[in-house]
């Protein structure tokens, strides 16, 4: 394939992939987030009530105090309901937890930079599992 047309092809393919992402369904986009949640936290945590791991579980995070399941041994930057995860909260968790609650346990987890890729894990948190 000549070069030019393959340049002009990788730039409509990045043009059209923005909107796609961005208008997906609600449950394309929870899709999308379980494949991330599943690289990103899945090593330390489960969306099953009652399954703590390394970290609690996430059943029923978005607008849950942090803190709250009993038995976890949490830290005291988030025992207690110290930070509140709405989604706003747990946007910038995700992005960068020293940010919220700094002194966390959540170690070693990088932060997702991605916006994108927050707003599609934090969907796959809303939904019923
Ligand atoms: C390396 C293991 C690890 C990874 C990876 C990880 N976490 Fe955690 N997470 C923890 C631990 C441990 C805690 C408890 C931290 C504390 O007490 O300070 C925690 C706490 C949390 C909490 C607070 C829960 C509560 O009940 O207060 C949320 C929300 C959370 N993690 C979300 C995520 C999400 C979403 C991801 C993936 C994007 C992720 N974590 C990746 C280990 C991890």
């Amino acid at each position: 394939m000549a070069l030019r047309s393959r340049i002009l092809l990788t730039a409509a393919a990045s043009v059209l992939c923005l909107p796609a992402a961005v208008g997906a369904g609600a449950q394309d986009t929870a899709e999308d987030g379980m494949l991330l949640f599943n690289n990103a936290c899945r090593t330390c945590h489960s969306v099953n009530k009652g399954d703590n791991r390394l970290g609690p579980s996430l059943a029923g995070i978005v607008g849950r105090p942090s803190g709250s399941i009993e038995g976890v041994n949490y830290s005291s930057a988030l025992a207690d309901g110290a930070v509140t995860f709405d989604e706003a909260t747990l946007d910038r968790f995700i992005e960068n937890p020293d940010a919220v609650a700094p002194g966390h346990g959540m170690k070693p987890f990088g932060g997702i930079r991605s916006p994108e890729e927050r707003a599609a894990i934090i969907a796959f948190l809303k939904a019923p599992s």
